[in-house]
């Protein structure tokens, strides 16, 4: 299947992101430059239950008609987030088994659906079995594990975390444009003092060049990732992600950014503006 990817609005930095076979944890620590620079592996999520078990029959079979916050998109099929609150725009509440009723019809609707960034722990805990926490992640720095379950023509606009993230891509794919801190001086980002700093006010599918003139300037990372792939993003770093297939499950990791990631240049704001809000992000325990 080819993907009909539209890049004349967009400058694209001239290298790409590095697949590594199976990393060892010090692989892993070189290719990533010590956690700073994203990279994709490949080998390691085959061997997840989940690869070979997360079918939507299963996972009918496994949750049921649990009741479920589904998040809607505005009529562009992008999950928009409010931008006084931070929070995504809109939700309803819905039974899982509606839920990937939806997903496998004939979509005719502009409003499309997402289960986005739920907690495994706190929301599927029978599906924690199916799933590995990759050992890149060290015990004391984990966060949380979430599923993403939707389809294709979903997007998560584009925003950065103030942790580090292996996103590992289980059906279907995913089509991602990544931009280094270092960019952000082009991104129109949100003010550090507002409720959603880590939104940029650019449409980056049509960007208004009139408003926002620097982000011409703006260099791209542009990366597919496959089914059995897991993409490492590190801090800070602002990504779109555009969902691919008709039925897109991936699971992603945080866990705690480091000292170091806060000079980057997004970062280092924060620090001086919010330093209690650092340290409470640097102290934080594993979330549910
Ligand atoms: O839609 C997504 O998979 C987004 C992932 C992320 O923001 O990490
Ligand atoms: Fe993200």
């Amino acid at each position: 299947m080819t993907i009909n990817v539209e890049k004349s609005n967009l400058t694209t930095a001239n290298y790409a992101i590095k697949r590594i076979h199976k990393p060892t944890i010090e692989e892993f620590k070189q290719a990533t430059d010590s956690f700073s620079q994203p990279v994709i592996i490949t080998g390691k999520l085959e061997e997840w239950k989940a690869f070979d078990s997360w079918s939507i029959d299963y996972l009918n079979k496994v949750i049921g008609d649990k009741e479920l916050d589904i998040n809607v998109s505005n009529k562009n099929k992008v999950f928009t987030f409010d931008s006084e609150t931070g929070e995504t725009l809109s939700s309803t509440k819905m039974k899982f088994t509606e839920f990937t009723n939806w997903l496998t019809q004939e979509k005719n609707s502009e409003q499309y659906y997402y289960l986005q960034q739920q907690s495994i722990k706190l929301v599927f805990p029978e599906l924690l079995p199916d799933i590995e926490i990759p050992n890149y992640i060290s015990q004391k720095s984990f966060m949380v594990a979430n599923i993403w379950i939707g389809t294709g023509g979903n997007t998560t606009p584009l925003h950065w975390d103030a942790a580090q993230n292996i996103l590992c891509q289980v059906r279907g794919r995913k089509r991602l444009l990544l931009f280094a801190p270092n960019q952000t001086e082009y991104l129109y980002p949100h003010s550090v003092d507002s409720k959603a700093p880590h939104l940029s006010y650019v449409n980056i599918d049509k960007p208004d060049f009139d408003k926002f003139p620097k982000f011409k300037q703006a260099q791209s990372i542009e990366c597919v990732l496959e089914a059995g792939e897991m993409l490492f993003m590190p801090p800070f770093w602002w990504h779109q992600v555009y969902s691919l297939d008709q039925l897109n499950i991936a699971v992603n990791f945080w866990w705690k950014a480091q000292l170091k990631d806060y000079f980057t240049p997004q970062a280092r704001n924060f620090i001086v503006k919010k330093p209690l809000i650092v340290l409470a992000l640097l102290l934080q325990k594993p979330s549910p």
